[in-house]
């Protein structure tokens, strides 16, 4: 059976007093409240809070840290970066690549993407790779061509072993906190497609398993829709990843 997993990006909010509260809480509702074993919640706190919730995490086994970023570099002369290695040992599992804000605001192309994948699949870290299309692609209609572009030019060089190590999240940028989400069937019809690319490039088996989250204004009111869609596997959650209460709900929406 697939993994189903609820990862929520905290962007760039909370102070480190806001976060460790907001993650407590989380931690606590989970426990108390969350009973289906097949489901995984990831937090992707900012860079300077990841130690101190890696900490507060530990005796909760359905609990995963993320960061939201990975240099490709190893180590060195790269201001302002934090590799790979220095995640791993703070306990950091997962992290976030190709998020549509990082192909924006800081220009990371598919090269960059892929460097920074393998960087971490080197220190044992799991990518979430990001994609989605821009509304203007949506609108003429080319978004289906466009997410597999964006997979043939990152993914597609990973070699089996990597490929098993990653979790692909679509968020169609024009959901991205916008509050407009795409519709069940649109997000469903979407995540078919790209697990046909995936059985194109890798194999079918391997595309079978393959978690893929959607992501984009996804909130308790629309998750259980979303989640009972088949090749949706759960969700990447920003706006409702901020209260614990949204969060938790989204959790139980499977
Ligand atoms: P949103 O963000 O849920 O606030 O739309 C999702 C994301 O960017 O991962």
């Amino acid at each position: 059976m697939r993994k189903n997993i609820v990862a929520g990006n905290w962007k760039m909010n909370k102070t480190y007093q806001d976060a460790q509260a907001l993650v407590s809480e989380i931690d606590n509702m989970v426990k108390d409240e969350v009973t289906n074993d097949n489901v995984e919640v990831i937090v992707t706190p900012p860079f300077p809070f990841l130690q101190s919730i890696s900490k507060l995490i530990q005796g909760n086994p359905r609990m995963h840290l993320a960061a939201q970023d990975v240099s490709a570099h190893e180590s060195g002369a790269y201001t302002g970066e934090v590799s790979a290695a220095m995640l791993k040992s703070v306990g950091v599992e997962y992290v976030l690549v190709g998020h549509s804000e990082r192909r924006q605001y800081h220009h990371e192309d598919a090269d960059l993407l892929l460097k920074k994948m393998r960087a971490a699949l080197k220190e044992g870290i799991k990518p979430i790779f990001c994609c989605g299309e821009p509304l203007e692609v949506r609108e003429a209609e080319d978004h289906f061509q466009y997410v597999n572009q964006q997979l043939r030019e990152t993914v597609a060089h990973l070699s089996n072993e990597e490929f098993d190590q990653i979790v692909i999240a679509y968020e169609p940028i024009w959901a991205i906190g916008t509050g407009r989400t795409a519709s069940s069937q649109q997000a469903q019809e979407m995540h078919a497609s790209i697990r046909e690319e995936l059985s194109r490039i890798f194999d079918a088996e391997a595309a079978y398993n393959k978690t893929i989250l959607y992501g984009g204004s996804a909130n308790p009111g629309n998750a259980k829709e979303l989640f009972a869609q088949p090749d949706v596997d759960g969700g990447l959650i920003g706006g409702a990843s901020l209260k614990s209460r949204d969060f938790t709900d989204i959790i139980k929406s499977f």
